[in-house]
């Protein structure tokens, strides 16, 4: 049986919240990718974190991660569009891996902005996997993730 690993980093809940959907509809684990140091909880705040780790193309660091993923076939990332494109902390996740010969899905909950540029983004981090195109995660129903992930 294919296994599937759902990764996710929310700030305000709403990629959580699919993220969770979409693991028990694919009976995949779940795991939440946080940064060691916190963004701010002060919207503004972190608005200015972002921007700056995005112009500085920064790598935060994780608070945890699993050991390895090489029981999965494929990885879901679930992520809110930051700035037009994915939180650092993706990149962050993505790096500590060699992911070569897995497929790599990803939704994004976002204000308006779709995905941004997070396929490129995702793509250059991921050497040697397939990446999917990013899919605009807000409101995505069962029949939808199903269709997606061909569940
Ligand atoms: C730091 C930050 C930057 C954001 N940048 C964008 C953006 O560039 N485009 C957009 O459409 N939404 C942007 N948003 C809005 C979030 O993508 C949106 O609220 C999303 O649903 C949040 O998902 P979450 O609850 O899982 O954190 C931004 C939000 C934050 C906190």
């Amino acid at each position: 049986m294919a296994e599937m690993l759902v990764a996710y980093f929310s700030y305000s809940g709403n990629a959580k919240k699919i993220a969770q959907r979409v693991a028990e509809l694919a009976k995949a684990d779940l795991f939440e990718i946080k940064p060691k140091e916190a963004y701010s909880t002060d919207y503004q705040e972190c608005i200015e974190e972002a921007r700056k780790e995005v112009s500085e193309g920064a790598r935060p660091e994780l608070m945890e991660k699993p050991d390895d993923l090489s029981k999965y076939d494929s990885i879901v990332l679930g992520f809110p569009n930051w700035c037009s494109t994915c939180p650092m902390v993706i990149l962050s996740f993505l790096e500590a891996y060699n992911l070569a010969g897995k497929k790599v899905y990803s939704f994004v909950t976002n204000g308006g902005g779709g995905c941004g540029n997070s396929t490129a983004d995702i793509k250059n981090s991921s050497v040697g996997a397939e990446i999917t195109e990013s899919i605009n995660g807000n409101d995505l129903t069962d029949d939808q993730i199903r269709e997606w992930l061909g569940i």
